[in-house]
């Protein structure tokens, strides 16, 4: 038999391989709406040099910017922060001119901007403003909400208009029942209806985007609710995405059946050298995890003052640096009190760096987390002013809940948003 035909192919699709590695290696995710651009790309190839180096004074900027538009929800859900009635800063709406300040310095290095962090987007009147500033610079922009509130026609068109590119749907189930038991106060029928809605505003407007994704968390008392909700996400014109909801405690996964789309590893924390974070009252934020004032390295100011510090000062201060510190290879602890100090991340990588100085192969080093450690630390990270918390476990539909989907939920679990 001739196999030169069968050997040709082989080699074409290693060199495919090959080339399509070396891409990924070379340049950023490609984000929905994101322009490329040479300045962007130079950015991004100093921030991974800095990460990659652990350098403790960056000069890049954000690759990834978390604006959270406001830290006001309408709903309940019960292993969130703000669904619990915790309040970790003044309520407040993002302002579009301190948003507009941000753009000044960062939009021509950012590559995506996602607004939203602990708080319902959507209720901010000016989020569409903000959208489109980013939008017009070539950023790719994302949003996470609800949609489980009154909205108008016009409000719909206006969001198509601000040129926003992805709109993660949070709903965890396909009858209202499953539903609420976690997005509760939400009604889904209104939900559906605000996706109608807004795809009905996008052929209106001859408008392909936003892409709307149906962002299904699965949690014990939902998992047998997914087929139903990804025909539903079809029969609304959305895609579909699958990721493991975090729960406090111990993980109901207990057979590690389905995953989160992340492993605990050893690596440095790409927040604090790739993603900025600044929530609604400008204060500057180590990663999108922490919610309490009281753990924000710093603080851009209102928008009048003219002393305002700059993201770059801001993210190159004395708590950032300490933070990275913790990241070097001989890992310096000088500040315990910031938030970075005890994460599960941190801790990776002192274990890691201590294993190797004790002269034993890296290879040979285990990380020893657990998947829900880093949500853990979180929650039970509270100032003194905090309330007791207060979570609402989640119970299991039945004990043998039905996990024939398994294997195709497995497949779909992307992280399109
Ligand atoms: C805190 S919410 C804020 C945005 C918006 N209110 C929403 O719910 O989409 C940010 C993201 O966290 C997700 N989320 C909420 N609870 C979660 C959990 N227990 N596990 C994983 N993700 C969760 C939401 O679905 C959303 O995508
Ligand atoms: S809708 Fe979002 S912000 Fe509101 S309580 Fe639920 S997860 Fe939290």
């Amino acid at each position: 038999m001739d196999m030169r035909p069968v050997l040709v192919r082989k080699a074409i699709n290693r060199s495919r391989k090959a080339a399509a590695d070396t891409r990924a290696r070379l340049l950023p995710t490609a984000y929905s709406g994101m322009r490329l651009t040479p300045k962007r790309l130079l950015n991004y190839w100093r921030s991974r040099y800095e990460m990659w180096r652990g350098v403790e004074r960056v000069r890049a900027r954000p690759l990834v910017l978390t604006v959270e538009a406001t830290n006001v929800c309408n709903l309940r859900c019960p292993q969130c922060f703000t669904g619990v009635g915790e309040l970790g800063r003044e309520k407040s709406m993002l302002h579009v001119e301190d948003f507009r300040r941000l753009l000044d310095e960062l939009g021509d290095y950012l590559l995506k901007v996602e607004f939203y962090n602990w708080g319902e987007p959507l209720l901010n009147k000016q989020l569409p403003q903000m959208i489109r500033l980013a939008a017009d610079k070539g950023i790719a922009t994302v949003i996470s909400t609800n949609l489980s509130f009154p909205m108008t026609d016009e409000r719909a068109e206006e969001i198509v208009r601000s040129g926003l590119h992805v709109i993660g749907l949070s709903a965890d189930g396909a009858t209202q029942g499953v539903y609420e038991q976690y997005r509760v106060r939400g009604d889904l029928a209104l939900v559906l209806a605000n996706v109608d809605r807004l795809n009905a505003a996008k052929r209106r407007l001859g408008s392909a985007t936003p892409r709307i994704v149906y962002s299904y968390h699965l949690f014990a008392h939902n998992t047998h609710e997914v087929d139903s909700a990804r025909a539903l996400a079809r029969e609304h014109e959305m895609e579909f995405s699958l990721m493991k909801g975090w729960v406090a405690g111990a993980d109901w996964d207990t057979e590690g059946r389905y995953n989160f789309g992340f492993h605990p590893s050893v690596g440095r924390c790409f927040y604090l050298w790739q993603q900025g974070v600044v929530h609604n009252d400008s204060g500057v934020a180590p990663c999108c995890a922490t919610f309490y004032k009281e753990d924000d390295f710093a603080e851009l100011g209102a928008a009048s003052g003219d002393t305002r510090q700059s993201f770059r000062d801001a993210w190159n201060n004395d708590a950032f640096r300490a933070a990275r510190r913790m990241f070097a290879d001989d890992p310096a602890h000088d500040r315990r009190d910031l938030v970075c100090y005890d994460c599960p991340v941190t801790r990776i990588w002192r274990d890691y760096r201590e294993h190797v100085r004790a002269g034993r192969p890296a290879s040979a080093f285990e990380v020893h987390a657990a998947y829900n450690d880093g949500w853990n630390y979180f929650f039970a990270r509270r100032p003194s002013r905090a309330k007791p918390l207060e979570l609402i476990p989640l119970v299991p539909v039945n004990a043998n809940r039905d996990l024939a989907g398994k294997a195709a939920a497995q497949a779909d679990m992307s992280d399109a948003v």
